[in-house]
């Protein structure tokens, strides 16, 4: 099992776009085991945006990130990092498929709604940023996993 680092960006959280967001991801059988909304701090944003730093686009994406609250999960499923990549779409908008999160949700390609980690090493050090182990609720079964155990393996 793989576990990301979602956000649902200040743009999504002032739209009302929370419960959507999360009814996908619980929908997809991915499995929450950490959720807080939290107001990021400059100093926080600038630890999670850290490979940006230089970048043309830096400042105005670090001033995004800090003009509201943010929902920080974690999130664990079957090669969930490619998977919620796939969900999020593209990070510009109107290149993202139809049916996808940014596609259905955004405009812009700064005000895309939602974030998730690219790799297994984002995933680790942005969950890090975000929780504190004790933080993560794990040791319960999805329905999903339920499923899973009546089903043959994949080969
Ligand atoms: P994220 O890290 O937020 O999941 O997004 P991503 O991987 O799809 O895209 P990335 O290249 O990592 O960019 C991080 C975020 O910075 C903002 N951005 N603005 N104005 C611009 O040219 C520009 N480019 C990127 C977006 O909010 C993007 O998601
Ligand atoms: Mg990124």
């Amino acid at each position: 099992m793989n576990r990301t680092f979602v956000a649902i960006k200040p743009d999504g959280v002032k739209r009302g776009l929370i419960g959507n967001i999360i009814r996908r991801i619980e929908h997809k059988g991915y499995k929450i085991v950490g959720l807080k909304m939290l107001q990021p701090t400059l100093e926080i944003a600038e630890q999670h945006y850290a490979e940006h730093k230089g970048k043309p686009f830096y400042q105005s994406l670090i001033n995004y990130i800090t003009s509201g609250p943010i929902v920080a999960m974690v999130v664990e499923g079957k090669n969930v990092i490619e998977g919620m990549r796939h969900m999020m779409g593209s990070t510009v908008p109107n290149d993202a498929q139809v049916g996808t999160i940014r596609a259905d949700f955004a405009q812009t390609k700064e005000c895309n709604t939602i974030h998730g980690s690219d790799c297994c090493e984002s995933a680790e050090r942005e969950i890090n940023i975000y929780f504190k182990p004790e933080e993560l609720c794990e040791g319960w079964k999805t329905m999903m996993e339920y499923v899973w155990e009546s089903m043959p393996e994949e080969s």
